[in-house]
């Protein structure tokens, strides 16, 4: 059964751009892929703790030594990488904040990216992502655009950051859609509608053609 996980970020609910757009994937993604499953993961409502000193104790030795703490600490990440696993398909949709990722997006990916589960290290220095098959849309709306050529080009540290860590555990193929100048909602400028409107082609070109 094809297999969609769908992460939302923002803490916004109905005035956040991105999780209606990530709404609107996920209504395509249903028509053109009749007997699918969406496996939601709602960051804004999950408690994840920051990865601490049991965690990285945990995460670079040998799980027979593990104590209780250290097992309770990796288990919210094998959790999460079983998730992400059943799913053929990844749909990721953030905010930008501070030029960056959302802090509980980066807890989200310090639980997912383990060694020996997500990724491995390679005796030459090298790395090989274990997470492969699978395709990823990522959704980053945001006040600016930073568009290539402009002068706000270079802040952008979230799709690059994104694009390296995504392909780091083995994902590659990877579609962004930037739904930049969301400021002329929260402005008045444009109808949220109308805003919307003009990604509808991209997002519904991202969930696939009936
Ligand atoms: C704490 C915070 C930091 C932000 N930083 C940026 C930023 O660096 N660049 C930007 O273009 N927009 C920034 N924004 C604006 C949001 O990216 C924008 O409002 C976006 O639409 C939020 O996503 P959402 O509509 O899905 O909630 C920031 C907003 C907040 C609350």
């Amino acid at each position: 059964m094809p297999t969609l996980l769908k992460i939302d970020v923002s803490t916004r609910g109905d005035y956040s751009v991105s999780r209606r757009l990530s709404n609107q994937f996920v209504e395509q993604w249903k028509l053109t892929h009749a007997n699918g499953k969406v496996i939601e993961r709602d960051l804004a409502k999950t408690e994840l703790p920051h990865v601490e000193l049991p965690w990285i104790m945990a995460a670079y030795s040998d799980p027979s030594t593990h104590n209780e703490e250290q097992k309770a600490a990796l288990k919210i990440g094998d959790d999460l990488i079983s998730e992400l696993e059943a799913a053929d398909e990844w749909l990721i949709a953030t905010p930008m904040y501070n030029f960056a990722v959302p802090g509980k997006l980066k807890t989200y990916i310090d639980h997912i990216v383990r060694i020996g589960k997500t990724f491995n290290a390679n005796a030459d220095g090298s790395y090989t992502g274990l997470v492969t098959g699978k395709k990823a849309t990522v959704i980053i709306s945001s006040a600016g655009e930073y568009l290539p050529g402009t002068p706000t080009e270079g802040y952008d540290a979230e799709k690059p950051y994104l694009r390296a860590i995504l392909g780091f555990i083995g994902v590659t193929d990877v579609n962004f859609i930037q739904a930049g100048s969301t400021w002329k909602i929260d402005r008045g400028v444009e109808k949220p509608e109308d805003f919307l409107a003009a990604f509808s082609e991209q997002v519904t070109a991202a969930a696939g053609k009936v």
